[in-house]
């Protein structure tokens, strides 16, 4: 296994073990209003993230989770490989072997951010977080950020499973359960919606390319191509193909023992679009039109809510 993704799993690994041990009360924590779990992240780590300096030329992808922030991670992974001159993988991709830590920005210990100050650029960072809760640097720096959004439908079904996996959440609740959650901010990371809304007021920034997992499954050479031009990148035919290829679900799938480790079967699940037929019904509940209702008042009006097509993909 390359030595990055031997991190990668080591710190999953870690964090499985640990909550092995705790309650599953005490598997989500509270920071300034927002829940996160505790086995990844700290209120000292959210501290000195604060202060973290960006540099201009860092590769930013912000996705809620769920939404296929594995998939773009390693899209940008072999496209800044090629900006290296390496083959995606066939030679070490991103930063060879001096990376040293956890892609996912808000997940590590509070030394994290000093011992990234010392890796070599381009630094690739994924993160969950909302903008506000983003260093300053980020945004002061002009960085470029990969925005990557989810039709809201298919991110809750996908999430279930997610969160009732002993590894991070142990969700002990049912769908109708988790559904309640979903819509009322009891999740990891906070509420989605409120989550749509407040990067909305980014989106026209000129450092910031949106895209949503569906538009990247309706035609993923044309999104990979896109995405190489936002950071300027340039691709042959091949290359294109090549990373095309090894970024299709199967073939993710299929390495994910490897990238991932135990982990790999709850992330990479079904891979589609519209799943959310299966969990969504017109009972008490009524999940359809409490969503639709949502949707409608946060953020439909708005350019992220109409770049995600909710009308196409999530009404019946
Ligand atoms: P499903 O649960 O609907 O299958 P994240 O990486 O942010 O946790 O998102 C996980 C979701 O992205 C899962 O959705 C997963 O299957 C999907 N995904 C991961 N890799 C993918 C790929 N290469 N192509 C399409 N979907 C992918």
């Amino acid at each position: 296994m390359k030595k990055s993704r031997k991190i990668f799993v080591d710190v999953i690994d870690k964090a499985v073990e640990a909550a092995n041990s705790m309650h599953p009360d005490e598997l989500l924590f509270s920071y300034k209003g927002t829940f996160y779990p505790t086995t990844l992240c700290s209120p000292e780590s959210f501290k000195a993230l604060e202060t973290f300096e960006a540099r201009s030329d860092d590769v930013i992808l912000a996705g809620y989770p769920k939404s296929g922030t594995n998939w773009l991670s390693q899209i940008l992974t072999d496209l800044i490989a090629i900006s290296q001159k390496k083959t995606p993988g066939r030679e070490s991709s991103v930063n060879a072997e001096d990376v040293q830590e956890f892609p996912y920005l808000e997940v590590g210990d509070a030394e994290k951010y000093e011992r990234m100050m010392k890796l070599p650029s381009p630094r690739f960072m994924v993160t969950h977080l909302r903008p506000e809760n983003l260093p300053k640097s980020i945004f002061k720096n002009k960085v470029k950020i990969l925005l990557l959004t989810r039709n809201p439908k298919d991110l809750a079904t996908s999430f279930l499973p997610f969160f009732q996996w002993p590894g991070f959440f142990s969700f002990p609740g049912t769908w109708d359960d988790f559904f309640t959650d979903f819509m009322t901010k009891k999740m990891a990371w906070g509420c989605y919606f409120e989550y749509l809304s407040e990067w909305n007021k980014y989106a026209d920034q000129e450092n910031i390319m949106t895209i949503t997992y569906e538009e990247e499954k309706e035609n993923p050479a044309l999104a990979v191509k896109n995405i190489a031009t936002f950071f300027g990148i340039p691709l042959t035919e091949e290359q294109l193909q090549l990373v095309v290829e090894r970024c299709s679900f199967q073939s993710m799938k299929k390495n994910s023992e490897k990238t991932h480790g135990t982990f790999g079967n709850i992330i990479f699940r079904k891979g589609g679009v519209s799943d959310w037929k299966n969990l969504f019904i017109e009972d008490l509940q009524d999940h359809n039109q409490k969503m639709d209702k949502a949707f409608e008042e946060h953020i439909a009006g708005t350019k992220l809510g109409k770049k995600l097509k909710y009308d196409l993909y999530c009404k019946a």
